[in-house]
């Protein structure tokens, strides 16, 4: 698990898997930008890095916009001096429903933030690593960017999208000391998770019982394996989407 870089930006940082993993990196030692566009979660995961001993700062940023994410990586190297690792996170779920039943408006704003928002950040980022001559990236796909997922169609038309952006990335740069990977986790218990209890208490009270291991991940869970594909251990790592899913798609 040696981290040789110094500097991670954590994009949806405000809480979730992301906070975790800005928590998990800055217990490394990683200097971390905290980005989100939820200010008051923000402050608040560099508050908990701050009391563990470790360094961040909260860069406000909407991945949606162009000229927000250019910042944020031009922000980053100036406060912190690099940017070693980028962990592209921010993403939101779709309300259930059946395919035939969608909006526009729904449409586009999964895509915007889930497709285009990884997009634009591995943009900047990328063109920094060019420069720097070394990164790792990894972006939150999902279980379902590897397969069916019934009244959630456009989200893993999106999370499919994320792992085409990663895995075309990784060829790109593998020879420019690189590496892009993805994380697939089933599900795990977060606000969002929540959130689609809610939508449908039925389909929520199942939801552990779709794991064979019999319950959903633990945000800490994913933290790790991001940490791992950012290692040097994973140095001959690159375009791998890895599953967290408690065996859900072993089956
Ligand atoms: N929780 C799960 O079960 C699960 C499973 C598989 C994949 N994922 C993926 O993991 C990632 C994190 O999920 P989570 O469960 O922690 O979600 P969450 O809703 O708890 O947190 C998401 C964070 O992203 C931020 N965000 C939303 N839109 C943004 C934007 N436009 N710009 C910047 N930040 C924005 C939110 O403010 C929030 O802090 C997402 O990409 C999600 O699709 C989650």
């Amino acid at each position: 698990m040696k981290l040789s870089g110094q500097v991670a930006v954590v994009t949806g940082a405000a809480g979730g898997i992301g906070r975790a993993t800005a928590l998990a990196f800055a217990e490394q030692g990683i200097k971390v930008v905290v980005a989100d566009i939820n200010a008051q979660g923000g402050a608040e995961t560099v508050s908990l890095i701050e009391a563990a001993g470790g360094t961040a700062v909260f860069v406000s940023c909407d991945v949606r916009d162009e000229e927000q994410v250019k910042q944020l990586v031009a922000t980053t190297v100036e406060t912190y001096g690099s940017l070693d690792y980028a962990f592209n996170n921010a993403g939101i779920e779709m309300e259930n429903q059946r395919l035939h039943d969608g909006s526009m408006r729904s449409f586009d704003m999964i895509m915007d933030v889930n497709v285009k928002g990884v997009w634009l950040c591995m943009k900047y980022q990328l063109q920094h690593m060019l420069k720097q001559g070394s990164g790792a990236i990894v972006n939150a796909a999902s279980v379902a960017g590897l397969g069916a997922a019934p009244k959630m169609a456009v989200y893993a038309a999106s999370k499919h999208a994320v792992l085409g952006l990663t895995r075309t990335a990784a060829i790109e740069y593998a020879r420019k000391n690189i590496r892009v990977n993805a994380i697939c986790p089933a599900v795990i218990d977060t606000a969002m998770y929540q959130r689609v209890c809610e939508m449908d208490p039925k389909i929520g009270q199942r939801i552990p019982e779709l794991h064979p291991m019999g319950r959903v991940g633990r945000v800490e869970e994913i933290a790790a394996s991001v940490l791992y594909l950012c290692s040097d251990g994973a140095g001959f790592t690159t375009g791998h989407a890895l599953t967290v899913d408690g065996g859900m798609t072993a089956v």
